[in-house]
């Protein structure tokens, strides 16, 4: 049953065959699906709109989704897995499953009602439609609880005004979780999440960001006037919006996680490469102490990002608190994914620089791994928070 084990003190990583067979199905994806093109989409900035397709017939959009809504019911070590498989060849198309996954159909599956799971959970999980978290706003990225976007309360509706920026999946995605604040005198407490569809009146997508990395990925701003959004379209409880952005980006950190972790390891795999096939100076230059100490450091580095990204993956499957060590994961496979891909460009020299070898673009796009979803420095706020909870 076990056929890979790895140990720490209080956490047991065993990687189940369905886990290995998990991560060999996303590896082939992201060599026959990913790889062909994958250039062509980073310049022109080209949403892989046939490859989200596959991912969702696949089973890649809803991963940890309950089968009863149209999910793999898979454990969040398996969705780690196939994360990192996929960022080592394509992390727009990455952070497209990571949204779909982890912020949208995680925070529908754990506190929507049935009927919203019915309707929307179901179209998510499945990948017929994909959806966006909407959270951030022009003078709101780290400050979350400063939401200029209103939710009104009309008796049986919502009337939405407002500018949500950098949504990911901002344009292609069908549904939307937007985050509103409904009663300014209760600050965070009075801020809702709704479910909005697309094609609802006043609802338009607004301008596509011009991005240095993730490319292919499409962030926009979403413009909300007067929108109607029915009660029933409120996640949780009246004012339980703000805690739903934050438990959801919770679980969503250890999917950037391992995005950035999947970025570094694949800008390790490409500089070994490299490194036995190019020669200088009479010998490959994997055969130079320099090019090697490159390696050994990366392949360190990225094994201790590793752990930290399992653990926090394994102890939410566990139900274990992990919010610290989503943080801790997130915080330091970011760093790491900067860290190894500037040195991947190094080892490749010129030809590092240019677009055909790769690690030029694994560089640009590991940048946003320190940002989204919390910037490094609101990583060390949270786990410095729990140190003294
Ligand atoms: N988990 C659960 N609850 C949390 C929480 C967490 N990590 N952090 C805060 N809360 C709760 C608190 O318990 C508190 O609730 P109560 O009042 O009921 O006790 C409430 O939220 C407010 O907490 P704070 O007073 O601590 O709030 P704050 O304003 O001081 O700071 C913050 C909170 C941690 C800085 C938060 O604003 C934050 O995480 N900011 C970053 C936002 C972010 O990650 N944005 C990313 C956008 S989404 C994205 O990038 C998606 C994409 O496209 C890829």
């Amino acid at each position: 049953m076990t056929s890979a084990t790895l140990e720490l003190p209080g956490i047991n990583f065993n990687l189940t065959e369905e886990h290995l067979a998990v991560q060999e199905a996303a590896r082939d994806f992201a060599q026959t699906e990913l790889l062909p093109g994958i250039v062509e989409r980073d310049n022109e900035a080209k949403f892989p709109a046939e490859q989200v397709r596959k991912m969702g017939e696949l089973g890649f959009m809803g991963m940890m989704v309950s089968p009863d809504y149209g999910g793999g019911g898979m454990d969040t070590v398996s969705y780690v897995l196939a994360i990192e498989e996929i960022s080592k060849v394509d992390a727009s198309a990455s952070v497209i499953m990571s949204v779909n996954n982890s912020l949208v159909c995680w925070g529908l599956e754990a506190y929507g009602t049935e009927e919203q799971k019915q309707k929307y959970l179901t179209r998510l999980a499945s990948g017929q439609t994909i959806g966006a978290f909407c959270l951030s706003e022009p003078e709101a990225g780290s400050d979350a609880t400063s939401q200029a976007t209103t939710a009104e309360d009309m008796g049986d509706y919502y009337l939405v005004n407002g500018t949500k920026n950098w949504i990911t999946n901002g344009n292609s995605s069908g549904i939307c979780l937007v985050i509103a604040q409904t009663d300014r005198e209760k600050k965070h407490r009075g801020i809702n999440a709704l479910i909005v569809e697309k094609g609802a009146p006043g609802f338009t997508v607004g301008k596509k960001e011009d991005k240095m990395g993730i490319r292919a990925s499409d962030t926009h701003s979403l413009l909300f006037q007067d929108v109607q959004v029915p009660k029933k379209n409120r996640i949780g409880e009246d004012g339980f919006g703000f805690k739903f952005a934050m438990s959801t980006l919770n679980g969503g950190r250890i999917g950037i996680a391992a995005q950035a972790l999947g970025i570094a390891a694949g800008a390790l795999e490409l500089s070994l490469k490299y490194s036995q096939e190019r020669k200088a100076f009479g010998r490959q230059i994997f055969d130079h102490q320099a090019i090697q100490f490159k390696l050994a450091e990366m392949a360190t580095k990225i094994e201790a990002a590793r752990l930290l990204v399992y653990k926090a993956a394994r102890l939410k499957d566990e139900h274990k608190d992990y919010v610290q060590a989503a943080a801790m994961a997130k915080l330091y496979a970011s760093e790491v994914a900067m860290w190894a891909t500037t040195e991947a460009v190094q080892i490749h020299g010129g030809y590092g620089y240019v677009k055909e070898f790769h690690v030029e673009r694994f560089m640009r796009d590991a940048k946003i791994t320190q940002i989204y979803e919390g910037t490094s420095e609101i990583q060390k706020l949270v786990i410095a928070r729990e140190l003294i909870r």
